[in-house]
């Protein structure tokens, strides 16, 4: 419950209602003038949220708009989302993304969080917001900006020092976040999480947490404050008010996406939780991947659709109402912006790829998802004595509806791992026959064939609707107009039976499909019973309201839309996507995408006679089931230019002896507040001379005895998930070698020496991300060079550091600090659009190099997407075997990915849309490192992703 003093006192109640449709109904996109503000109580109790008065089951999922870098595709994530049930999403708020420099911080462009919530409401999706400070989430130092780490003071905890720095932060953050509350009715920000998964509960943790939640309500922040601390800060100081558990049942190892753990029963935890609901802030919606890991398929296969329904099902028999997913779009982790470990994709293996396309582990959530949204009495349910079923491999859990009396069957293997075909009947209970053997037909049987899970319904009453049982599942019932519809579905060949109360016996008309009806006079009960096969239609008449049942399997139902207008419900069936509905009395307006040409299908009020569909009226026919049918286009064919024309140029003057040093700044500190300096001095720490991401070069200049045999150098590039951090040193330009972390001794050839002149060793490091945090200040380990000694003489050797333009003073802070490193190309700007190459020398690609150091690559090329089109596209570097090299890629001055030639596994390279020109002119940059004597540059070619006709718009917003 909301503390007694809190600010609840303030929320005005209103009629429960669907929300959601209000606040997108009153809200106006980018309006200056915020709509009226009609306020909204938040509130739960054990069971669920209660959103103005209303049980509402929490479905959600999670996204990051810093790992898309395209404002219009925002809209397009979101929209997705909301299509397949989702009614929030779970966002973290990344500090370092907004703060490159203490005291500055940008919320403009692809920063602008305003206009992220503004779509939030505009959609219509509820926000649970993540603001921190600490994050996680595989990024740089866990979302503490760069310059953290040149403070002192324990993160995470009270110390002054760290407290000042997320005071700033957080009063930046919550300023705008209080703005779009649900609470004060201007918005959908629903929930606020108080740090991340923060386990430290000693007196200091305790101060530090309740000083986060201080801190929230003092700025302004109304709605409930929740963890993700599991069984930590669940009473006491720094206690949330809401508090959650993170489970991720299936781990992080994608090697073997067959393996499956047990499934853990939260049902302890639940009846432990007096005043809240069991909540998921993350239940597992995919895994990350790892330099060198086995792709994001493995990952999708290894929380695939089975996964989703046995585990997702698993948390709903335990009692949760309030599931959110991590992630279900996972996006990029464009420029440096990954932690040590991960690799560019955050692809994450999730229900939504990358690239933005839906994949059947979508599909899957939209069945569980319409159907939490379908069915209000699931977000009030007790665990209640079950009824075991025959077959003893199988286990179901049931629960009730204390109110109105649904009952819940969920039902899988016993063991979660099991693959077998298992058939049972099910002894339930039902209301005036007691209990009864479902099903009923002689011959069939309820099956969990291998990983498989089902939600089976009993005594639920929809619309004007009485279902005693059905052994398919419900993906949907709504009230389109005067009738009730009805999508109940079952997996491809399986018996379904489906049995509905009548007073007196009702008119039944099958309209498609094989279906037998049996009336039964004494218990007043019609009984369907069908296999699953395609769809099959079923109109009920009696007295009340007309119901059209349709009977799917599984890739029928998926191919269904519930869209939630102003004026009621429709259902849509064919697209591939339907966005958005907008409904008149008698027009009905839709957009949506296409991937091939097909029919679509509309059930909405018969009241409705024209349809429209991405701004075009749609010629429809009436079918039998008293719906629209039209015909949609899908896409035109796309053909990507190819890139044969490259440009190249040596982007590593510094390795030369004679490289003019001059400006760069002396590595003079000899002091600092980072207890993680314990190496000699001075200091070489990057971080320290203001350079926190990307490549950074050292200059070491000495003077020679002549008597030095060799060169041992050590840096800290971080170790972490298997580390392919790496340095390349030379010496007078003579190369030394590499090292993919620790130290090493490099011999050195008398003859590179001048005696009693200047000698010059160069080093390049490659920064691969600050650590992520537990409260120790790991974060702040150093990068760059920690140490350098010559072997022979005893000459000191004085250093010069080189890093990022700029160091935090960004010249480019619509790109950010996370854009560009240090290397010569990028302080020239030469991976800009803008720059001329036309001087640099020509070549084809692959290209071979048997000289270390760094060369850069240009080409440009012309897209003339056709309009109306979503046409992802990645671009693909391709080695027929692996080098020692690794790429830094550019799409117009946009850092879109690395690559590492002989790690991996990534070689396609999403170019978001908004930073691609679908349009025009672009201009593709890559810096190839070459780390050995067999370095270069592969094939590199333009692959269409997906081609969809769409409603979505994403131009490019320009940039310097
Ligand atoms: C959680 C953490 C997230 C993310 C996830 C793994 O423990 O809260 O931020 O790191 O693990 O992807």
């Amino acid at each position: 419950m909301l503390r007694s003093k809190g600010p609840q006192g303030r929320h005005i109640a209103r009629a429960a209602g669907l929300a959601l449709v209000a606040l997108a109904a009153t809200s106006a996109h980018g309006a200056e003038a915020p709509a009226p503000a009609a306020r909204h109580t938040v509130t739960f109790d054990r069971h669920s949220l209660i959103i103005d008065g209303k049980p509402t089951y929490l479905w959600s999922g999670s996204f990051h708009y810093w790992r898309l870098p395209s404002p219009d595709l925002w809209k397009d994530v979101l929209q997705k989302m909301k299509s397949a049930g989702f009614n929030a999403v779970e966002i973290y708020f990344d500090w370092g993304y907004h703060s490159p420099k203490r005291g500055v911080y940008d919320f403009t462009g692809i920063r602008d969080v305003d206009h992220l919530l503004d779509i939030a409401r505009e959609v219509g999706i509820y926000v649970i917001a993540r603001p921190g400070p600490y994050i996680n989430a595989e990024t740089d130092a866990g979302g503490f900006p760069g310059w953290l780490t040149t403070t002192g003071g324990t993160p995470r905890s009270t110390a002054p020092d760290y407290t000042a720095a997320y005071t700033d932060w957080m009063t930046e953050i919550d300023r705008i976040l209080a703005r779009h509350q649900v609470t004060d009715g201007r918005g959908t920000v629903l929930l606020c999480q108080v740090e991340n998964e923060f386990y430290n509960d000693s007196d200091d943790g305790k101060k530090y947490m309740q000083a986060l939640e201080d801190k929230a309500r003092a700025d302004g922040i109304t709605v409930p404050l929740t963890g993700n601390h599991n069984t930590n800060f669940i009473t006491g100081v720094g206690a949330t008010e809401m508090p959650g558990y993170d489970s991720y049942p299936a781990d992080f190892d994608c090697t073997r996406p067959e393996r499956w753990n047990g499934i853990y029963d939260f049902a302890s935890e639940r009846q432990a939780l007096t005043k809240t609901p069991l909540f998921f802030p993350e239940y597992q919606g995919g895994a990350f991947d790892v330099w060198g890991g086995p792709g994001y398929e493995a990952c999708r296969k290894l929380t695939g659709p089975d996964f989703e329904r046995v585990f997702y099902e698993a948390t709903m028999a335990s009692g949760s109402t309030m599931q959110n997913f991590y992630m279900t779009y996972g996006g990029i982790n464009w420029g440096w912006l990954s932690s040590p470990g991960v690799y560019t994709s955050y692809d994450y293996g999730a229900a939504i790829t990358a690239s933005r396309q839906l994949t059947p582990k979508y599909d899957q959530q939209k069945l569980l998802g319409y159907m939490t949204r379908a069915v209000a009495p699931l977000a009030r349910t007790d665990a209640v004595g079950s009824a075991v079923p025959d077959n003893r491999r199988l286990r179901v859990t049931a629960r009730r509806n204390p109110e109105d009396g649904t009952r819940f069957y969920i039902l899988r293997h016993a063991e979660a791992q099991d693959t077998t075909d298992d058939a049972t009947h099910l002894k339930i209970t039902l209301g005036k026959e007691g209990d009864t053997t479902i099903p009923q037909a002689p011959g069939t049987a309820i099956h969990i064939n291998g990983r498989d899970s089902k939600v089976l319904l009993a005594n639920y009453h929809f619309g004007g609707q009485n279902l005693a049982y059905s052994t398919s599942e419900l993906m949907t019932q709504v009230r389109v107009g005067e009738r009730d519809v009805a999508v109940l579905y079952g997996r491809h060949g399986e018996d379904g039976e489906t049995v509905l109360r009548y007073a007196a016996k009702p008119d039944v008309r099958v309209i498609e499909g094989d279906v037998a009806t049996h009336w039964d006079a004494a218990s007043h009960t019609l009984r369907l019973n069908y296999r699953h096969d395609g769809l099959a239609r079923v109109a009920i008449t009696q007295n009340g309201t007309p119901l059209l049942l349709l009977l799917a399997d599984n890739a029928a139902a998926v191919t269904f839309w519930q869209l939630d207008t102003k004026n009621g419900p429709v259902l849509v069936r064919g697209p591939y996507l339907a966005r958005t509905g907008e409904q008149t009395t008698d027009q009905l307006t839709l957009s949506g995408d296409t991937d091939r040409a097909g029919d679509i299908e509309v059930f909405a009020p018969s009241a409705v006679r024209t349809v429209a569909w991405n701004g075009a009226p749609l010629a429809t026919r009436a079918t039998a089931s008293a719906s629209l049918l039209g015909h949609v286009d899908g896409p035109a064919p796309v053909t990507l230019p190819v890139l044969h024309d490259w440009h190249v140029a040596d982007g590593a003057p510094e390795l030369a002896t004679a490289f003019d040093d001059h400006a760069w700044q002396s590595t003079d500190r000899t002091s600092t507040p980072n207890p993680y300096w314990n190496h000699t001095l001075p200091i070489l720490d990057s971080d320290s001379y203001g350079f926190h991401h990307g490549n950074v070069w050292y200059r070491g200049h000495f003077k020679a005895t002549g008597n030095e045999t060799a060169i041992r150098l050590s840096a800290s590039l971080g170790v972490h998930l298997g580390n392919h951090g790496i340095f390349t040193a030379w010496l007078n330009g003579h190369f030394l070698g590499n090292n993919p972390s620790g130290a090493q001794q490099f011999p050195i050839d008398p003859s590179w020496l001048k005696k009693d002149g200047d000698n010059v060793v160069a080093v390049l490091v490659d920064n691969h991300g600050h650590l992520q945090e537990e409260h120790t200040g790991t974060f702040r380990e150093p990068r760059g060079l920690t140490a350098a000694t010559l072997v022979g003489s005893q000459a000191p050797i004085r250093w010069k550091v080189q890093g990022n333009l700029g160091g935090e003073d960004l010249p480019d802070p619509m790109r950010g600090p996370f854009n560009a490193g240090g290397l010569y190309g990028e302080r020239n700007g030469w991976h800009l659009p803008a720059f001329k190459d036309t001087r640099w020398a020509t070549t084809t690609l692959p290209h071979a190099t048997d000289k270390p150091g760094v060369d850069w690559y240009r080409t440009h090329f012309t897209l003339d997407l056709p309009a109306g089109q979503d046409v992802p596209i990645a671009l693909r570097i391709h080695d027929a075997a692996p080098h020692h090299y690794r790429a830094i890629i550019f799409i117009n001055g946009w850092q879109i990915g690395r690559y590492i030639s002989d790690v991996g596994p990534q070689t396609d390279f999403e170019l978001p849309a908004g930073l691609l020109n679908p349009h025009g002119d672009n201009t593709i940059a890559i810096a190839a490192w070459s780390t050995a004597q067999d370095g270069g540059l592969g094939e590199v070619s333009l692959v269409v992703q997906g081609n969809y006709r769409s409603a979505l718009r994403a131009e490019p917003k320009g940039a310097p």
